[in-house]
């Protein structure tokens, strides 16, 4: 029978995003395999009804699922916090989201209880983050606000710490939540961390970051060994998006920092029937 702790990891996002996370993963397990997932194509999901993102986020797990993960990370808030449960529960595979984990980190690093959330309009709206902090700290004032610029900045480009443009835009949607008091701020989208040192500017050196792609790599890690399924010799990344792979190539290094590296292929993530 084929050793399962062999198969790769299936990582997800709406885009380039969720690249944070397989840094994060590449790091902590160097010796997973992994295979990733940007829906290039149809990035943002962010901005789209929930019935849209259910349907896209079922497709891009269709295409992990043909790909024989042992387990599946939506490296994605907006789909962490659309996708329902009973769904992500009943697949063949253990899930993540993005959420459980961020959450957890907020609430360990919070001093005064006050904890800010950015993500997408959806991310926001859904309310995930609120009920993930609540249900784990029941006395915490929580300050959220959708960002929905910053994930097309960060897909064009737009990150490099002096960008006047992305600074505008961050000061502008950041400074509510500055003025509000939080000590401690998710970066509710896996596209964030790429901007931290800008959001880190505009909130102040107080106030600390919550990475999710961080985050919920440290929770696989503990998942997959807990479950037995740690690969001992794997440490290989192919890359699958559903646009161009040009962008891939010209914005992937910025995102994977020292991992880059692997092939990557275009899919047509539309046939799939969910
Ligand atoms: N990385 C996605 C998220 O974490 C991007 C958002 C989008 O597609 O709008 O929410």
């Amino acid at each position: 029978m084929a050793d399962v702790r062999k198969k790769p990891v299936g990582v997800f996002d709406s885009g380039l995003g969720g690249l944070t996370a397989v840094r994060e993963l590449r790091r902590i397990l160097p010796h997973e395999d992994i295979v990733y997932f940007g829906d290039t194509g149809r990035v943002p999901y962010g901005t789209r009804g929930r019935d849209t993102i259910i349907r896209y986020a079922k497709q891009d797990i269709a295409f992990l699922l043909e790909k024989d993960v042992k387990f599946i990370i939506a490296a994605c808030g907006t789909v962490s916090s659309t996708l329902p449960h009973e769904y992500s529960d009943a697949l063949a595979v253990p899930y993540t989201g993005v959420v459980a984990s961020t959450a957890a980190a907020a609430v360990e690093a919070t001093r005064t209880g006050h904890i800010g959330v950015i993500g997408t309009p959806a991310t926001v709206m859904s309310r995930s983050y609120e009920r993930a902090i609540r249900a784990l700290r029941r006395d915490t004032t929580i300050t959220a606000a959708g960002c929905p610029l910053f994930v097309p900045l960060v897909e064009n480009g737009y990150f490099d710490r002096g960008n006047e443009v992305t600074h505008l835009v961050a000061r502008d949607y950041l400074t509510p939540l500055r003025d509000a008091g939080v000590d401690t701020l998710i970066l509710g989208c896996t596209h964030y961390p790429l901007i931290a040192p800008i959001i880190g500017d505009v909130m102040g050196p107080d106030v600390a970051l919550i990475d999710p792609g961080r985050e919920t790599a440290k929770y696989a890690k503990r998942a997959l060994a807990s479950s037995g399924l740690l690969n001992p010799d794997g440490g290989r990344a192919e890359y699958y998006v559903s646009d161009d792979v040009e962008s891939f190539h010209r914005l992937s290094e910025w995102f994977l920092g020292e991992y880059t590296g692997g092939d990557v292929k275009r899919i047509s993530v539309d046939e799939y029937e969910v």
